[in-house]
C-alpha cells in the first residue's frame, strides 16, 4: 500500500504520521517512510536545486520538471521495490503537492501538471492520500517558531500563494474521493496522530 501525507507549510504531517508508524511496527506491519522532493541520494540532489533560497529565477515550468524527475527516481530506486516486496510505503509530499503547488499556487493548471506526471510515475497513484488541512496563517505561525526547521523558497511566498495552495488540495480531495482522507490538523498532536491512525487502518481493512 502506497499512502501519501499532503498539506499546506507547517501542517505537521511529519509528526503527526510517527505514532502511527510505530502502532503499525507494533502490529507487524513492515513500514518505509520517505519524503519528496528526495528519498534517494539522485533525488535528493534535485531537492537541493529546487529549494535553494538563492534560486530566485527559477521558471516554474523548470521547477515543475524537476519535481518530477526527482519523483521518478525516488519512484525507482525506492517506492516501486519496496512496494513490491509488500511493504507499506508513507510519503511524505506526492504528486498532489506538484498539482497544488505548480498547478494551482503557480498557475500552471492541474491538468497540465497532471500529464506531466503520468509520464513521470507511469500512472503511480497513491492508494490512500492524508490531507492535513490547516489555514496558511496558522500553518506559518507554526513554522515560525519551530527553530529546527529550515525555511526554503516555498515557504517564502506570499500569503496568497499558500491559501491558493491549500483551496487545490481542497479540490483535489473532491477529485479524488476515493483515495482522499482530510485531517482536521488545526488539532491537538493527539487528536491529529489518532486520526491518521485511523485512516490508515480503516484503508487496510478494506
Ligand atoms: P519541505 O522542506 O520538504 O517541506 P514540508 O515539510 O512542508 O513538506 O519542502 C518541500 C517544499 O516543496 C514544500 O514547500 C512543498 C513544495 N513542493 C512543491 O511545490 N511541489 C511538489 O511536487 C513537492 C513534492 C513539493
Amino acid at each position: 500500500m502506497f499512502i501519501t501525507l499532503e498539506g499546506p507549510e507547517g501542517s505537521g504531517k511529519t509528526t503527526a504520521v510517527e505514532a502511527a508508524v510505530k502502532e503499525l511496527e507494533a502490529r507487524g506491519y513492515q513500514i518505509v517512510r520517505t519524503r519528496e522532493p528526495g528519498g534517494t541520494p539522485i533525488a535528493e540532489q534535485i531537492r537541493n536545486v529546487i529549494l535553494d533560497k538563492d534560486n530566485t529565477k527559477m521558471d516554474p515550468r523548470t521547477e515543475t520538471l524537476l519535481y518530477a524527475a526527482s519523483r521518478r527516481q525516488h519512484l525507482v530506486e525506492k517506492v516501486w521495490p519496496a512496494l513490491k516486496e509488500g511493504k507499506i510505503v508513507i510519503c511524505d509530499r506526492y504528486l498532489d503537492s506538484s498539482l497544488a503547488y505548480q498547478g494551482g499556487a503557480r498557475g500552471l493548471g492541474i491538468d497540465n501538471i497532471l500529464n506531466v506526471n503520468m509520464f513521470a510515475t507511469e500512472n503511480t497513484f497513491p492508494d490512500l492520500t492524508l490531507l492535513f488541512d490547516i489555514t496558511p496563517e496558522e500553518g506559518l505561525k507554526r513554522i515560525a517558531a519551530n527553530a529546527s526547521r529550515e525555511v526554503n523558497r516555498l515557504d517564502l511566498e506570499k500569503l496568497e500563494f499558500h491559501h491558493k495552495v491549500r483551496n487545490t488540495f481542497l479540490d483535489l480531495a473532491k477529485r479524488y474521493p476515493e483515495r482522499y482522507v482530510i485531517i482536521d490538523a488545526s488539532k491537538s498532536r493527539e487528536e491529529v496522530a489518532k486520526a491518521t491512525l485511523d485512516a490508515i487502518l480503516s484503508r487496510l481493512c478494506k
